[in-house]
């Protein structure tokens, strides 16, 4: 990038030898003389400068009343003054507009030189963070959750509604690989703590012992090997998003206490005295059905209803086959491009297998399926061979009183103990309470299984 300035200055004959230094030494220079003219400059469009250079006076008024409006309508860039006689209540007023620095006259331009390297390291390291930021945003706008039909234009219609609601806790449901992931990023870039941090937290892949200092943080000394003080990921999300990912595998008594974060909107640090404020946002997620988790007291009644509040469930897949259709190429274009292939066309019989196949792992699962026949494709035809989806072949295969699966690595685990509870269920006549015998397992765990795979009717 190179570096661009903007320089404001009245007297002719320092802003030209500034220009000429500044040149010299590899800057893309513009030169005003009045306020009206560095508007112009700024506000035109096609110039952007990294750095504005600034005299504080000058003929039609006083460049702080410039800084003050370009703060006001965004434009990036930092800002350095000189002046003439340094008065005292015009420095505070420049710092609290953000200025970087503030010069007395006559300037040592080695100084400035000095001066200005250094802000627009500044400059650039935040463009970077804005550029950022803005391709986050563009990535996870509502429309990133695609699919056509009426449940995906429900689903993306609710991400774009609640995106615009100061919510203060929300819950997203929905099986495993249904986009609760995607939609939790939707929700915070889309909205209006996009410039906040969005901070993620997988409640199962904690440890127990590490999750409550990790949440709330710690002083000094709170427990053994709490080396220094911490701020835990609440706090860091403050002025952002929370996303507690699996929030069924929370310990009871931490429930409590975050629950407690949440109404009180603040919190204390393990071995803590000090109430910290905390503005953030709580989105939660759990494929677990939290009501069943609820009755079996295994989650906080409390906790479930403030998060759901606002609440979001995602369709699984085989409830909207269509956007297989869209689906399909949209991943096909994303490994063609990571992996260099040019897969192009999709045969009919593997159409006619996707729109057949139940989808357990809904969205995630299609996903890799995509990704492994793309990296494996010869030429531009999506292998059909490389399909390899578990459930469309025959049904469970039971034979006796047993259950046959193969162990050739085409199922998962997953895959197996939906067959299992396929079978039992087939052998009870769809009776839950019957193939629950036969599994040796209770009603309410298998209806949980039944609707987590979506073997119940309908
Ligand atoms: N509607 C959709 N459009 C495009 N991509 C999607 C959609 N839904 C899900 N995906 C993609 O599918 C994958 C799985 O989604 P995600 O990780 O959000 O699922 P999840 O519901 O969080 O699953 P789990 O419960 O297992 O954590 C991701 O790569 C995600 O981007
Ligand atoms: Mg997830």
């Amino acid at each position: 990038m190179t570096p661009s300035l903007l320089i404001v200055e009245d007297e002719a004959l320092l802003g030209q030898e500034l220009q000429r230094h500044f040149r010299r030494e590899g800057w893309e220079v513009r030169l005003a003389a009045t306020l009206a003219e560095a508007r112009t400059q700024l506000w035109g469009g096609e110039f952007e400068p990294a750095v504005v250079l600034s005299d504080m006076n000058l003929p039609d008024g006083n460049a702080l009343d410039l800084l003050e409006d370009a703060r006001e309508a965004g434009l990036p860039g930092e800002w350095v003054f000189v002046t003439g006689y340094g008065s005292v209540p015009d420095s505070v007023r420049a710092l609290k507009l953000g200025a970087l620095d503030f010069l007395e006259k006559p300037v040592d331009v080695g100084r400035l030189s000095l001066v200005l390297n250094a802000a627009v390291r500044t400059a650039h390291a935040e463009r970077r963070l804005t550029d950022q930021a803005a391709g986050e945003e563009k990535r996870y706008a509502p429309q990133a959750y695609a699919g056509d039909s009426a449940a995906a234009h429900e689903a993306r219609d609710m991400l774009a509604r609640l995106a615009q609601v100061p919510f203060s806790a929300l819950l997203i449901g929905g099986e495993t690989g249904t986009g609760k992931g995607l939609a939790a990023r939707i929700l915070h870039y889309a909205g209006a703590r996009r410039r906040g941090p969005l901070v993620e937290v997988n409640c199962a892949a904690l440890p127990r012992e590490l999750i409550e200092g990790e949440l709330f943080g710690h002083e000094a000394g709170a427990f053994t090997g709490a080396k220094g003080r911490r701020r835990g990921l609440i706090e860091q999300a403050s002025g952002g998003t929370l996303f507690l990912d699996e929030i069924g595998e929370l310990p009871l008594d931490l429930q409590v206490k975050l629950l407690k974060v949440i109404e009180d909107k603040s919190l204390r640090r393990l071995g803590g005295e000090r109430v910290i404020a905390v503005d953030v946002q709580f989105v939660a997620a759990s494929n677990r059905d939290l009501e069943t988790e609820v009755r079996e007291n295994r989650f906080r009644a409390d906790l479930f209803h403030r998060l759901s509040v606002f609440r979001l469930v995602l369709p699984p897949l085989r409830a909207r086959r269509d956007d297989i259709r869209q689906l399909v190429p949209l991943f096909i274009r994303e490994y063609n491009a990571k992996a260099g292939r040019r897969v192009a066309r999709v045969p009919d019989a593997v159409w006619a297998k996707l729109a057949a196949y139940d989808w357990p792992g809904n969205v995630r699962e299609l996903r890799n399926v995509v990704e492994r026949c793309v990296l494996l494709a010869e030429d531009e035809i999506f292998p059909e061979r490389w399909l390899q989806l578990s459930a469309a072949a025959p049904a469970p295969a039971a034979s006796g009183d047993g259950v046959w699966l193969p162990l050739d690595g085409s199922l998962s685990l997953e895959d197996m103990e939906r067959r299992l509870v396929e079978a039992a269920l087939t052998r009870a006549d769809g009776n839950v309470t019957g193939a629950a015998r036969l599994l040796k397992s209770t009603r309410e765990t298998l209806r949980y299984r039944v609707e987590k795979f979506g073997l119940g009717k309908g």
